[in-house]
């Protein structure tokens, strides 16, 4: 089966690269840049090796941009967030699978509460965890780096499981977006997109840059460039 290019991709800001001193205006600017989404990194310290910020920080910019806000939780124990974060403004909400012993019956809390579901999988946890649970989901996020941190490097390793995915999803006929987070930008966009991610979540290849419009319009040519253009193609 081809995987190929699917549709239109849409670009993700997340916001762990945004000034922190002013995130209201920082969501604004990124809706006018022509972003699709806002992605949202929570943190606890213990399931990653860093802190950022809570349900308040989601609602207080939530009135800033009309944008979805797709909420990455990055947590021990996300169950016991997850009606904050849909309560603050998140419409789409991610759990990471090696925090959830009891997956389905979280990801049905997420849909019940009235928000999209998502899972993530850290780069060593197989696609192979998520088989039972497809019918629940809404958005698989494939971590291109290991969580905690931005400004990693894209670890190439992930793309055949980006192909898994979208043959899997293809096969089975389902409506579940695939997103990649983790180095993305204008050199690994083209080969990310062309194994089959359909949402790209860039922190500091768009927040990082001194014009946000340049940086979201780069990123989506990227993505769109035949991979024979790509400067790196081998994988
Ligand atoms: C990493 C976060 C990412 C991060 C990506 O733990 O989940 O969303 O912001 O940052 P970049 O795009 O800089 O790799
Ligand atoms: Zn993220």
């Amino acid at each position: 089966m081809r995987v190929g290019r699917p549709h239109s991709i849409k670009i993700a800001p997340s916001i762990l690269s945004a000034d922190f001193s002013k995130l209201g205006d920082e969501v604004r600017r990124a809706e006018e840049a022509g972003a699709d989404i806002i992605h949202l990194d929570i943190m606890d310290g213990h399931f990653v090796p860093n802190l950022t910020f809570g349900p308040i920080i989601v609602k207080a910019i939530r009135s800033h941009t009309k944008l979805p806000f797709h909420v990455h939780l990055m947590v021990e124990k996300p169950e016991d967030y997850i009606e904050r974060v849909v309560e603050a403004g998140g419409d789409l909400v991610i759990v990471h699978a090696e925090a959830c012993t009891h997956l389905q019956r979280i990801l049905s809390m997420i849909r019940n509460l009235g928000a999209r579901s998502g899972v993530a999988l850290n780069p060593a946890t197989p696609l192979t965890t998520i088989e039972y649970v497809l019918d629940d989901l809404d958005l698989i996020l494939i971590m291109s780096v290991n969580p905690g941190f931005g400004g990693q490097d894209f670890i190439p390793s992930v793309l055949p499981k980006i192909r898994r995915a979208r043959r899997r999803v293809m096969k089975r006929g389902l409506k579940i977006e695939i997103a990649v987070d983790g180095g993305v930008n204008v050199e690994t966009a083209p080969k990310i997109v062309e194994a089959g991610a359909d949402v790209l979540v860039a922190g500091t290849a768009v927040f990082g840059k001194p014009d946000l419009k340049k940086a979201v319009q780069e990123l989506r040519e990227a993505a769109s460039k035949p991979l024979k253009h790509a400067s790196h193609s081998k994988t």
